[in-house]
């Protein structure tokens, strides 16, 4: 028996499936359309893997998704198959639109399809909603954290189309029983992380000498967790987690983008060979910002640990720690992504973008 992981060559979905295969866990399907930000290099380690498959196709495809979940004998789908960043879906939303709400309808109704054929053995079928706590919206400074029944007040085209995707999957439960969890994560960082976000722009650019373009006055406020850590926290909701249920995943680690930046540039200072972290630090440049910023999240992640055991296990210094280094042992990776579509990107986003420091 299989599981199928689609967007398995994105970031977290690359970690899930290395995660997986390294912790001997059995036979993993990628099903993957290989967008700007689906990176086969990432699975490089696991391309001649027995237990592992995989399968370029589109999750719009629900044939094609279809004949997958038959051919492999699927017994669990996650679905990591997203657009996913924020500014982009500010300038371009048709194709968030596309893929994770037209895509998650064609994922839930060839789901639909297959469990429906499965008959009795179809009860111990799961799929796995791979979400994200910004469909919630934005906090104040004093409210407390977001829980599992916090309103959906999405603010990007971006958060929009995930919280359709929730509540479609939602209906799936209620009106067909199909067995679906929903996680809402907050932001996480770790290796494979494409260099559009946050982290992994602020490496990437500090080591070239670049500006490092922070929005509006920093004090935006993001939960941070270790991508590693959310991986084991979807294996427990595949394992443990009770069909029709959300739960939400955070790192208990709220920081303000501007701690993060400055945080980034200490431990760069500390791996380079002299220079201080001023050298870095001299770079953050304060620039327009996003429209919508959401100012604050922060996930109250009880629910999870109480049910299922699950709690972070890396503290957001020792994991940043961490992330800096594989960026800087992997430069050819960073390379390897740097494609002309991604050197499009990063015109069109910052060069309107006008410097407010
Ligand atoms: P990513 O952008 O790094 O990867 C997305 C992957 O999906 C890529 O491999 C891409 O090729 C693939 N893909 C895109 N459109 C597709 C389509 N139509 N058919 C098949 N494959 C397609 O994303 P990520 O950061 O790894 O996020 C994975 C999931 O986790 C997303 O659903 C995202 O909303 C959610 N999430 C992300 C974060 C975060 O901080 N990155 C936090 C919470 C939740
Ligand atoms: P990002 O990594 O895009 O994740 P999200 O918007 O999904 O939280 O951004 C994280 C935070 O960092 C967010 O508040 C926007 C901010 N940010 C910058 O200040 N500068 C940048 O160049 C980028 C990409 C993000």
């Amino acid at each position: 028996m299989a599981i199928l992981v689609t967007g398995g060559a994105g970031f977290i979905g690359s970690n899930f499936v290395l995660d997986w295969l390294r912790l001997g866990l059995g036979p993993v399907v990628n099903l993957d359309k290989l967008t700007y930000a689906g990176n086969l290099k990432n699975l490089a380690s696991v391309s001649d893997h027995p237990d592992y498959h995989f399968v370029r196709a589109d999750i719009c495809d629900r044939d094609a998704v279809q004949a997958v979940l038959t051919e492999h004998d699927v017994m669990a789908v996650i679905n990591f198959a997203a657009e996913t960043h924020v500014d982009r879906s500010i300038h371009s939303p048709g194709e968030f639109l596309r893929t994770n709400v037209q895509g998650m309808f064609a994922l839930l109704e060839a789901v639909r399809g297959y469990v429906d054929g499965l008959g009795g053995d179809g009860d111990a079928f799961r799929l796995i909603n791979v979400s994200t706590d910004e469909v919630y919206g934005s906090l104040g400074p004093n409210d407390p954290p977001f829980t599992e029944t916090s309103g959906y007040y999405p603010s990007s085209p971006y958060s929009a189309s995930k919280a359709a995707a929730d509540h479609l999957c939602r209906s799936y439960f209620v009106t067909y029983g199909l067995p679906i969890v929903t996680t809402n994560c907050s932001n996480n960082y770790g290796p494979y992380q494409f260099p559009e976000k946050l982290i992994p722009l602020m490496i990437r650019n500090a080591t070239r000498g670049d500006e490092l373009p922070v929005y509006g006055d920093g004090g935006n406020v993001r939960d941070w967790l270790f991508v590693g850590d959310h991986c084991a926290a979807i294996r427990e909701v595949l394992e443990c987690g009770r069909v029709g249920e959300t739960y939400n995943i955070g790192g208990n680690a709220e920081r303000t983008n501007i701690e993060v930046v400055e945080a980034l540039c200490d431990i760069l200072a500390d791996f380079a060979d002299g220079g201080g972290s001023s050298r870095y630090r001299d770079l953050i440049t304060f620039v327009t910002d996003r429209p919508g910023h959401d100012r604050r999240y922060a996930v109250d992640a009880c629910k999870i640990r109480d049910e299922l055991g699950w709690e972070p296990t890396e503290s957001f210094e020792s994991g940043l720690r961490r992330t800096v280094k594989w960026y800087l042992d992997n430069e050819a990776w960073i390379q390897s992504v740097e494609t002309g579509e991604y050197r499009e990107w990063l015109d069109a986003n910052y060069e309107l973008r006008a410097s407010t420091s």
